[in-house]
């Protein structure tokens, strides 16, 4: 048994209690190599903002466990090199079985999602709470999930949403005892979110998708006042990059993502942890592609997988302090 407490972790207890109370939402991006924790913790330092450092099943798979465990430890090591001591949560992302859970909880992990949400109500409470008693036990936190976001996640593809029923969520979190709680309140998984069809113009020539259901989100805040919530699938799918992609060789469709003055309004409410993984996923995409065809006698790993950190970098520290409010909170 390893705990995150002797790898300098913390759980996400006091970060979210702080966010909810302070109006902005911590970042949770996705990491499966180096150049996109040394990005994360480079941007978190510089906005001096909280983080959390989330593991999905995949990258379990791509990465390695005892690898990651290693490089969260050595992020909070790094991040005191650069300069400042951020809170670091090393997060399980959509973690799809009580045995996955609890061997992250053991291997040093300091916070787990059971993400229940494609079960039967009553499968999912039950699972939840199984994985709720053993976190528990070793001061890990638990987030769960109610309500299903379209998209991939995690192998499992979901071609449509199903919004979280506000009459569920105390049911929920009192009979699981889950720390916080993932809803579906029109967001989805993946670069794919929205076509330019579903969309509408705005004065300014910007295509706008349909609007968050932030009556479904207010509903549940009602319901479980100073709750954290979590909103999954929010990346903005940022255009430049979809663009730099396509003209540097990609074949990307014409996709919208979730617009940052949403994210920004979601914020400033009971959520307190959004997800962003997809745009991580363009920005290194587009500067690869871009250093590939512009210097084709590059083959050092360093030349393009720098460049790609360096963009990666500027945009976790724009939306740390653009979008989620999370900068000079840590
Ligand atoms: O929610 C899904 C995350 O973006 C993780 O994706 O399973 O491809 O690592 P992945
Ligand atoms: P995006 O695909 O919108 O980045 O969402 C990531 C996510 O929710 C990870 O759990
Ligand atoms: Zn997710």
């Amino acid at each position: 048994m390893i705990s995150y407490k002797d790898l300098g972790l913390v759980n996400s207890k006091e970060i979210f209690a702080k966010a909810i109370k302070g109006g902005y939402a911590v970042p949770a991006y996705n990491f499966n190599n180096l150049e996109q924790l040394q990005a994360i913790i480079q941007a978190c330092v510089a906005t001096k903002s909280p983080v959390i450092l989330q593991v999905s099943k995949g990258a379990r798979d791509y990465a390695n466990i005892n690898l990651l465990r290693n490089m969260a430890r050595g992020a909070g090591e790094y991040a005191r090199e650069l300069g400042y001591d951020i809170p670091i949560v090393l997060h399980l992302d959509h973690g799809d079985s009580f045995e996955t859970c609890k061997d992250c909880i053991d291997n040093g992990f300091s916070s787990v999602m059971i993400d229940g949400s494609h079960l039967p109500y009553e499968e999912n409470v039950a699972l939840t709470k199984k994985v709720v008693e053993y976190a528990h036990k070793h001061d890990v936190t638990v987030e769960g999930e109610l309500g299903v976001l379209a998209g991939i996640e995690d192998e499992v593809s979901h071609e449509k949403s199903t919004y979280t029923k506000p009459e569920e969520v105390v049911d929920f979190v009192s009979r699981t005892g889950v720390d916080s709680l993932a809803i579906s309140i029109g967001t989805s998984h993946g670069a794919n979110k929205f076509v330019p069809a579903q969309c509408t113009l705005n004065e300014e020539g910007i295509l706008i998708p349909p609007p968050l259901r932030f009556d479904i989100l207010e509903e549940i805040e009602k319901q479980l006042p100073g709750f954290p919530i979590v909103l999954h699938g929010s990346s903005s799918v940022p255009r430049e990059y979809v663009e730099k992609i396509n003209k540097y060789g990609g074949k990307l469709k014409d996709t919208i993502g979730i617009p940052e003055d949403q994210l920004r309004r979601a914020a400033k409410s009971a959520v307190c942890k959004i997800n962003i993984d997809s745009d991580g996923r363009l920005a290194m995409t587009a500067m690869v592609r871009e250093v590939l065809h512009t210097k084709p006698a590059e083959f050092d790993p360093r030349k393009y997988l720098g460049p790609a950190r360096e963009e990666l970098k500027k945009m976790y520290m724009h939306k740390n302090t653009n979008v989620l409010g999370s900068a000079n909170q840590a």
